[in-house]
């Protein structure tokens, strides 16, 4: 058993909440206000900007290392993914959240369930609801196509199954220059190499983030790390929308760069890393004129793959265990994951 779709089967987050119909609201309801912004989630820090990256440049290496360590995320340009790509997958998006509710209620994730539409795995931990819907894909996309467009589904599963495949051509990259940027052993290296290529572990989220009535009340995405290795997020709105939390300095908003893929450290990197590279504790707010849609593809290895700081890292301070083992523990313990990891 190694599938993502089974893991999140077996480590259900009691998950089955079913988004409001965006379209139709009129103010933010009392099921989905938060506190204003301004009073629990800290200043936003408009100044300071997170590393943009050129995969072009000859010290991409040290770049990179550079951004993992200090800031867990990153921006990348000259990444080789046709510009047509990024926004094929955009308007298929667009396309799939602008369905009437009933059309979407047909491919409603099951309480159990990893794929299909729904609220953020994460919206079992809090109290309010987001201002969010999202349609997660793991491997092929065929069967809730042909349910949404029983007669026209081959678009969306071409140019969904096209960008998979450039997401994880692109990963792996980048996967390599991080390892490669730890000073691990050639041997680690080419391990991981060889599971990152043959035998990973993949899953698709489209994001959706409808105009808001009242965005200081509402929160698109509530703070969260993302659970895997590295996420690449396809965010192509004009407006900061993302933004990373840092010990303190507070909000800091990832500024949209054209047609840069946005790079972020998961958790289970952190570990591999035992901690060098740490997981980025990021968030999502909403607009009031802007309907935001974006694209991240998270990306690990087999769920019966064993994580644990690589080799020649000095002495660890986290233990081994399957990627399977930590996504049950971060379904139970959401933030508070890696302690549970710790030595
Ligand atoms: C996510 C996420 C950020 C965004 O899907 O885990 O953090 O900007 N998305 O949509
Ligand atoms: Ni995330």
């Amino acid at each position: 058993m190694s599938n993502l779709s089974e893991a999140y089967r077996d480590y259900p987050v009691n998950l089955h909440i079913i988004p409001i119909d965006f379209h139709t609201v009129e103010s933010v309801p009392e099921s989905h206000e938060w506190p204003p912004h301004s009073d629990c989630l800290g200043t936003v820090i408009d100044e300071v900007s997170i590393p943009v990256i050129d995969l072009a440049d000859s010290n991409v290496q040290k770049l990179v290392r550079h951004a993992s360590e200090n800031w867990g995320i990153f921006q990348v340009t000259n990444h080789g993914v046709p510009l047509s790509v990024l926004r094929g997958v955009e308007c298929e998006a667009t396309r799939l959240f602008s369905l009437p509710v009933k059309e979407k209620l047909k491919v409603l994730r099951s309480p159990d369930g990893a794929t299909g539409y729904g609220a953020a795995r994460i919206s079992p931990f809090f109290t309010k609801f987001m201002w969010h819907e999202g349609f997660t894909i793991i491997g092929s996309s065929l069967d809730h196509a042909k349910q949404l467009w029983p007669h026209d589904y081959q678009l969306f599963c071409d140019v969904i199954d096209e960008y998979q495949k450039k997401m994880k051509e692109l990963a792996h990259r980048i996967l390599l220059l991080i390892l490669k940027s730890l000073d691990i052993s050639e041997e680690d290296i080419t391990s991981w190499a060889a599971a990152s290529t043959n035998e990973s572990n993949a899953a698709l989220q489209l994001n959706s983030y409808p105009c808001c009535p009242n965005p200081n009340r509402a929160i698109g995405l509530a703070p969260h790390t993302d659970s895997l290795l590295l996420t690449i997020l396809n965010q192509t709105h004009d407006s900061s929308a993302l933004q990373i939390f840092r010990d303190g300095v507070g909000w800091i908003p990832v500024a949209p760069v054209p047609d840069a893929l946005v790079v972020n450290v998961g958790d289970l990197l952190h570990i591999l890393s035992n901690g060098k590279f740490p997981s980025v504790y990021h968030q999502v707010i909403v607009s009031e004129e802007k309907h935001r849609i974006s694209v991240a593809y998270f990306y690990g290895p087999k769920t019966d793959c064993q994580i644990a700081p690589l080799s020649k890292i000095e002495v660890p301070i986290y233990r081994s265990l399957s990627v399977k083992e930590f996504i049950s523990i971060k379904a139970r313990h959401l933030d508070k994951a890696l302690s549970f990891v710790r030595i």
